[in-house]
């Protein structure tokens, strides 16, 4: 629980989350492999619990998106269900937030591989756990937002949830072994990341710390470009099926790059860090994710400097990430709008 994003005044409390980025290993990690994944503070989501509707019942509102509804009126929507799984496991009733509104705001761009969704879910667990002065661990927040994560996404690995709600860099490893893969059918395949993915949220959260050795500096250009993240990763499973010999190639070559960026990011070896990234875009190229205009991105980035480019998350659209550091970031910024980035931000990453 991280009490310092949450401040109770009088009848309000409020609590945030950060956004994340993949650093690496996306798509693989949907099969077992390693990867890594960061949280990005100074781009968050709030969640403002307040009294005084009127005892309307619970309310949550989405001022950006002009929503307001009633949970209880609406409990099959997915952050209503949310709020309902978070009372039930704080042993609270609906009723005693009978007077109460939250209000959900966000800078987290949506949809760009930033995990807006997963951060708005966990602000929203920890005003209402904070509130009712129950603070739950964060493995038990991240097994919430899972829950609510899969209602948008099927069955997203779940690196989402866990590095928001840890809010720190983590080493994220599902382990689906490789021949009770390759000899499951599609249901039972699906059968067994559920179970695995219900024991690992449960208990053993495939979740450990990472250290840093040097800050990182990086910058993110924005495709513009929308692509749900079920898409590519249905047509990895799909390409996948049809080859499996060369897809898990694929995806142990990802598993080595995640595993020597580790060793870079915790000595703070920059120069081999961009050169990991690179080779990752060059993977995740052969698996059929990436496109011409986050190509443009990255070329354009490692043009202007950059130690390495890739793109992050799903792919298809989305984001990309480049690595640069305080001299060539404003340039690589630069060189990304001149080549049609829709957003770019820069951050760094401790
Ligand atoms: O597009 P995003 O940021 O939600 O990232 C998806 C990451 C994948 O590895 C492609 C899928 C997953 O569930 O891990």
């Amino acid at each position: 629980m991280h009490q310092s994003h949450i401040t109770p005044a009088g009848h309000q409390t409020r609590a945030s989350a950060p956004a994340k980025l993949i650093l690496c290993g996306e798509h693989a990690v949907v099969y077992g492999r390693p990867a890594i994944a960061l949280p990005l503070n100074d781009l968050r989501a709030y969640a403002a619990l307040e009294r005084g509707n009127g005892n309307r019942g619970l309310h949550i509102a989405v001022p950006d998106l002009q929503g307001s509804w009633q949970v209880e009126a609406e409990p099959e929507h997915p952050l209503s269900e949310l709020v309902l799984s978070t009372l039930r496991r704080l042993r609270a009733a609906p009723t005693e937030l009978a007077d109460y509104t939250i209000t959900i705001t966000s800078n987290i761009p949506v949809a760009g591989g930033l995990g807006s969704g997963a951060a708005v879910a966990t602000a929203l667990v920890r005003a209402v756990s904070s509130h009712l002065e129950r603070p739950l661990r964060a493995d038990a927040v991240s097994e919430l937002v899972y829950s609510c994560e899969q209602r948008y996404h099927g069955t997203p690995s779940g690196i989402d949830n866990a590095v928001i709600a840890h809010e720190q860099a983590i080493w994220f490893e599902r382990g689906i072994s490789d021949p009770e893969r390759s000899e499951a059918t599609d249901q039972q395949m699906l059968d067994m990341e559920l179970l695995h993915l219900a024991e690992l949220t449960r208990s053993k959260t495939p979740v450990e710390p990472l250290s840093i050795g040097e800050p990182l500096t990086l910058v993110l250009g924005d495709t513009g470009l929308r692509s749900e993240t079920r898409l590519p990763v249905g047509e990895v499973r799909r390409r996948w099926q049809a080859d499996p010999v060369a897809y898990d190639y694929l995806f142990n070559a990802v598993g080595s790059v995640v595993r020597q960026a580790r060793v870079a990011l915790s000595s703070g070896d920059i120069t081999s860090l961009g050169l990991l990234l690179n080779e990752n875009q060059e993977l995740l190229e052969h698996m059929g994710v990436s496109s011409p205009e986050l190509e443009t991105l990255i070329e354009a980035a490692r043009s202007a400097g950059a130690w390495g480019a890739k793109l992050s998350g799903g792919g298809w659209g989305g984001i990309m990430l480049a690595l640069a550091d305080d001299d060539t970031s404003s340039d690589i910024a630069e060189a990304l709008r001149q080549a049609g980035a829709s957003q770019v931000h820069t951050t760094q990453v401790h």
